[in-house]
């Protein structure tokens, strides 16, 4: 059974290790540069996780850990060019560091090397089909989050299903591939599924909550994107349920203005959020879908301190700052 620190470490050795053509170097250089620059590593963690329920050679499923870690960076190439990103891992994003068309083609790139790094893993019908509709559902959510940007009647129940399906869906199914290539029993494995897609959720609350009131020297991503994006967030959302009429016609007013400038659209929308306790109404769902999740990690039939690591990583998430 392996500490989550030791898995890191083994997921990043691995990373490096990844094998690149060397030509062109405007395609290959982006990629090393996004993997190499930081990142949590939660999705390989939780297949590792995942699989390490139920077996101890971790490093035989290394390659469908990274293609489950290249898929993600990915969509976070093109995740900052939608959502025009300048920062990411508290560093310059692909696209200015480079320019547009090197964030799309290296972001191809990864997309194809990740299905190259899960066919190098380990041979499993039901996690290739696994893994090819969490693919597939992600970008599916990716859209939806477009959508909603010019649309101002998003409900919360459309946004919990958008998060799902951009966020959830890789958390779920990374400790759903790790425990079918570890061999868990088909309840084990929808127990560990549900357990990844709740604190997704949560994860991905919590990565809006920071957004706006992250620590700026901890956070790694530049604040207020979401707010200048008119992200339909849970804050945003919750925001126009609560405000008043002299509050949602300020919200009304920056959400419509073509022109603005982006630090004081941040400031006044905070301040409404502010006023209305949005960061704490996000704070306690948080904790909420964080609870719940871990109510089907109970649930999965290996020996409680099996589930030790994947209860100390959960913990750890929900203290996250970046
Ligand atoms: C960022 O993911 C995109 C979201 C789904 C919120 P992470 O917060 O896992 O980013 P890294 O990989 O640790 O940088
Ligand atoms: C991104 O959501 C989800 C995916 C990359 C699939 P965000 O757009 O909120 O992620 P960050 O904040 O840029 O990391
Ligand atoms: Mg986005
Ligand atoms: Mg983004
Ligand atoms: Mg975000």
């Amino acid at each position: 059974m392996y500490a989550i620190t030791e898995l890191t470490q083994k997921i990043n050795t691995a990373v490096e290790n990844i094998q690149y053509h060397t030509e062109p170097k405007n395609l290959y250089d982006p990629i090393r540069y996004i993997l190499s620059i930081g990142g949590k590593r939660v999705r390989p963690l939780l297949m590792l996780m995942g699989y390490n329920l139920y077996k101890e050679d971790v490093e035989t499923v290394m390659n469908n850990a990274l293609a489950l870690e290249t898929y993600h960076n990915f969509t976070l190439l093109h995740d900052d060019l939608m959502d025009q990103s300048d920062v990411r891992r508290g560093h310059p994003t692909v696209h200015k560091k480079w320019d547009e068309n090197t964030a799309i083609l290296s972001g191809d790139t990864m997309l194809i090397m990740a299905y190259q790094l899960f066919n190098k893993g380990m041979k499993n019908d039901e996690a290739l089909i696994a893994f090819i509709d969490a693919t597939q559902g992600v970008v599916e959510g990716q859209q939806y989050d477009m959508d909603f940007e010019t649309r101002n009647d998003v409900t919360e129940a459309e946004y919990m299903e958008m998060i799902r399906m951009k966020t959830s869906l890789l958390l779920g199914y990374a400790l759903k591939i790790g425990a079918i290539l570890g061999g868990g029993d088909q309840e084990d494995v929808n127990h560990l599924y549900t357990f990844g897609e709740k604190m997704g959720l949560a994860f991905q609350l919590q990565d809006d909550l920071l957004d706006v009131y992250g620590d700026p020297t901890q956070f790694q991503k530049k604040l207020g994107g979401d707010i200048v994006e008119n992200k339909k967030t849970f804050l945003l959302i919750n925001a126009y349920q609560r405000a008043d009429e002299a509050q949602k016609a300020e919200l009304d007013r920056w959400v419509n203005a073509e022109t603005f400038e982006p630090a004081e659209k941040i400031a006044t929308v905070t301040n409404i959020y502010n006023l209305l306790g949005i960061d704490q109404l996000a704070q306690q769902k948080i904790e909420e879908l964080f609870a719940e999740s871990l109510k089907s990690l109970d649930q999965v039939k290996v020996p409680e301190e099996k589930k030790t690591q994947l209860r100390l990583f959960a913990n750890k998430l929900m203290g996250r700052k970046y």
